[in-house]
């Protein structure tokens, strides 16, 4: 028997406190749900080739969109957002073959949780998915971006990343489980977390029955889970439409960028939601990335796949999504005209970063402003000691990785997961 070292000591005891009297808060109310036939309602159709990545696609309009099924609900009730695979496409000097691209009416602003829950990604040599948000009101990268679900060709796991203008970094200990590649946001990369979880891409992501991811933008930081299906948390896995969910028990998340290296509310204006399936360009038909999981005839990214019949090449280039969910970590009442499935006709910020009442999240969207926080009755203990726990917590992984096949460690770490469940 190996007795705990004092670091996990003290950990385990500021655990324990932290879930006894403060985690009970970081619960989240629905806001909207975008499934079923209603899933393409609330959604701007791009409309036009791809002038931002630089992909051989037009992402058509809705009508098009409708009439050739590259958007439609499957007789699971799924949303299936696909690219063109029956035109065959001849070579020309310049080619582009119809794709999707979505971005959302509403905008999310800080204390908002989103999840969606996917069966399948679309994947393939020349295939390039997103699912991301977009920040409103300034120029790009101004208002940021966060990278939820995005790869490339035949690569094998999900990328997660922030961008930004300059000076927004990710914290060097940010306490998660992916693997950071890039930790400054406004790298071209951006600030890139490789997931390091089980079966987030490609075809074993679709086998495994799809997963779920998390975003939860909070003043304290932005976070990203990933669950692949047999993970998802029963919280999620049992939830409908109006239920609320509790992030306490998810531990820690994929990416994690906290906000002692990156002032969140500075950088991320309220976001759009986007969708879209774009084929080589800037990133998947770069020819050094191209060849580094995809080998075919000519070694050309254009020319072996978005030029000729489409089929079989596209067959697996769609997504198909259950449900994307949105919630707030407060109970802001609504306007008359947004209820949970019913989208307003004009875009619409449903939470307007400045406008959040602090007085009901006890702190958990408080602490970082020092404005706000000196005027809150409530000083938020549970900001700031997460801020100093997270890198904790994340230094105890570390301080335990060496001896990790330890049946003595694995123990520790599950009194601290135990504990974090309560
Ligand atoms: C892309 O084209 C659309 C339609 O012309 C235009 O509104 C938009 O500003 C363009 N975007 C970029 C980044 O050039
Ligand atoms: C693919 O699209 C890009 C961006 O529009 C363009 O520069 C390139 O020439 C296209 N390639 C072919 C073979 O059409
Ligand atoms: C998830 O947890 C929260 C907080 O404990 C609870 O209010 C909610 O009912 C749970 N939802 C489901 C679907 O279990
Ligand atoms: C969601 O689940 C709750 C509790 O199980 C139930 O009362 C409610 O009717 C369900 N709502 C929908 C829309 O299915
Ligand atoms: C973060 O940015 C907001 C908005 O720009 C600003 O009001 C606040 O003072 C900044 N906080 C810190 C700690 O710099
Ligand atoms: C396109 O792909 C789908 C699967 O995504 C497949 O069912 C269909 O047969 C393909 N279309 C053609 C024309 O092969």
């Amino acid at each position: 028997m190996r007795a705990a070292n004092p670091l996990e000591l003290i950990c385990i005891l500021l655990w324990g406190w932290l879930s006894a009297d403060l985690f009970v808060f970081a619960s989240y109310v629905p806001l909207r749900e975008y499934a079923g036939p209603n899933f393409f309602d609330a959604w701007e159709y791009y409309n036009f080739v791809d002038n931002t990545t630089w992909g051989n696609v037009t992402y058509v309009d809705r009508g098009t969109a409708m009439s050739n099924r590259l958007t439609y609900i499957n007789d699971a009730g799924n949303a299936v957002i696909k690219v063109d695979n029956s035109t065959f496409i001849q070579p020309a000097p310049l080619v582009h073959r119809n794709s999707i691209r979505i971005t959302s009416h509403d905008t999310y602003g800080i204390g908002s949780l989103i999840m969606i829950d996917v069966r399948h990604i679309p994947y393939g040599c020349s295939v390039w998915p997103s699912f991301w948000t977009l920040g409103t009101e300034r120029e790009w990268p101004g208002g940021g971006e966060i990278d939820i679900i995005e790869g490339i060709n035949m690569l094998t796991h999900n990328q997660i990343a922030l961008h930004t203008t300059p000076r927004c970094f990710q914290d060097v200990n940010p306490g998660q489980t992916g693997q950071t590649i890039q930790g400054d946001c406004s790298t071209p990369q951006g600030c890139l977390v490789a997931e390091n979880r089980p079966n987030s891409w490609g075809p074993s992501f679709a086998q495994a029955g799809g997963g779920v991811w998390a975003l939860q933008i909070d003043v304290v930081g932005i976070f990203v889970w990933y669950w692949s299906r047999p993970d998802v948390p029963e919280n999620i896995s049992t939830a409908n439409s109006t239920s609320v969910i509790d992030t306490t028990v998810w531990g820690l998340p994929s990416a994690s960028y906290p906000a002692s290296a990156c002032n969140i509310s500075e950088f991320f204006t309220p976001q759009q939601l986007v969708l879209l399936i774009t084929l080589c360009g800037t990133w998947a038909g770069v020819p050094d990335i191209y060849a580094s999981t995809c080998h075919t005839p000519t070694m050309s990214c254009v020319a072996d796949n978005v030029i000729g019949p489409g089929s079989p090449t596209y067959d697996n280039a769609f997504w198909e999504i259950s449900w994307i969910r949105t919630y707030l970590n407060n109970p802001v009442p609504l306007p008359q005209t947004s209820s949970p499935v019913q989208a307003p006709a004009t875009p619409n910020t449903l939470i307007p970063t400045s406008s959040l009442p602090m007085t009901n999240t006890v702190g958990l969207t408080s602490v970082a402003e020092p404005t706000r926080a000196e005027s809150s009755a409530q000083p938020s203990a549970f900001s700031m000691t997460r801020l100093l726990f997270i890198p904790l917590l994340a230094l105890l992984e570390k301080v335990g990785a060496p001896s990790r096949s330890n049946p003595e460690d694995k123990l520790h770490l599950k009194v601290l997961t135990r504990l974090q469940i309560r």
